[in-house]
């Protein structure tokens, strides 16, 4: 058990946000069994589904102070969520996230992911070095879970990198992301030839070009999938603007979604190539509406056509 959770969490969550928004659950939110969780491809090792990004808050201190940052990371544990996923970016200092994560003593509870997010060979070599020291990871005796080369730069130089630092045990899984992609040709011949443990791409109802290319190469290639832009819409919003105002259908029940943003979870959940998703939230309400994705009924592909059709004619 960690130390944060051997405190009393009552009385670290008087007061915050978290307590707040438990109270007003109801009942059945709160009674979980656990979280959906899935094998991590050739390896035995299982994941809980929903996961978390980096918001600003776990890069600087929010005005609210670092309350906020940690009842965010306690209500996707609280929630049964492990997969986090951490800031990419140091301008210039550390971001508040590692010093945060080892007070909590979550160190040991989280599968967390890392990027190179950088293009030059030696600066990437730091970036890890920087990166791993905010963890307070990426030691033999403390690796981190995941390092990926963020949107597929410098490849040849950054993949050699990635891959000593998981022959010194210095990391247990390596990879690659793609998001802001024309095509997928590179991405694909990389996954062919390098065979990664992780790709992490981008995925929605509104942007389903993954699923026709990656994912089913993932799945054939047995490498584990995360997912991003979860929530993405049109070029420059969210899910959420489109369906303001409209309803869940009335059949959003027989897959248990309580919210649109389970909608969009779940259609990606239904897809058995993902491993996990990463999301992206300041408030805690909105880390347990995500983290309840991964709990109940998850559609079929039938019932994944039945989601897409809905949500593009609405
Ligand atoms: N190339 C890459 O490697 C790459 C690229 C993009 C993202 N990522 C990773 O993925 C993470 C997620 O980023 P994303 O771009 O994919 O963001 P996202 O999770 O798709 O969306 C985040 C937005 O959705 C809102 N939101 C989240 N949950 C909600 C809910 N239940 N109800 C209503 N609104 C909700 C958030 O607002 P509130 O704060 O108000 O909740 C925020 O505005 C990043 O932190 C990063 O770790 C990686």
């Amino acid at each position: 058990m960690s130390r944060f959770n051997s405190l009393d969490r009552r009385e670290f969550l008087t007061g915050s946000a978290a307590l707040a928004t438990a109270a007003s659950l109801p009942l059945s939110t709160l009674a979980q069994e656990t979280m959906l969780a899935r094998e991590i491809p050739g390896t035995g090792e299982t994941l809980p589904v929903i996961g978390l990004g980096a918001p600003e808050i776990f890069i600087d201190m929010p005005p609210e102070g670092k309350e906020l940052p940690m009842s965010v990371l306690q209500a996707m544990v609280d929630q049964g969520g492990r997969l986090f996923d951490s800031p990419s970016f140091f301008r210039p200092d550390p971001p508040i996230i590692g010093p945060i994560v080892q007070e909590m003593g979550l160190r040991d509870e989280l599968f967390m992911t890392g990027k190179i997010t950088v293009n030059d060979k030696d600066a990437g070599v730091e970036h890890l070095e920087r990166l791993v020291s905010n963890l307070g990871a990426g030691t033999p005796e403390r690796p981190m879970d995941l390092l990926l080369i963020h949107n597929m730069r410098n490849v040849p130089e950054h993949w050699e990198t990635l891959r000593a630092w998981k022959d010194a045990g210095r990391t247990r899984y390596i990879g690659v992301s793609l998001t802001r992609n024309a095509d997928y040709v590179d991405f694909e011949r990389f996954m062919r030839s390098e065979r990664p443990d992780f790709i992490m791409t981008g995925y929605s109802i509104h942007h389903p070009l993954a699923e026709e290319t990656c994912l089913p190469l993932a799945a054939d290639l047995g490498i584990g999938v995360l997912i991003v832009e979860a929530f993405k819409a049109t070029d420059d919003g969210g899910i959420f603007s489109v369906v303001s105002g409209k309803e869940l259908p009335e059949w959003a029940p027989d897959y248990d979604i309580e919210s649109w943003a389970q909608f969009s979870l779940k259609f990606i959940l239904s897809n058995p190539a993902v491993n996990g998703i990463v999301t992206e939230t300041r408030q805690v309400r909105h880390v347990i509406d995500n983290m309840r994705a991964g709990y109940g009924r998850i559609p079929d592909q039938a019932g994944r056509e039945k989601m897409r059709e809905y949500l593009l004619t609405i």
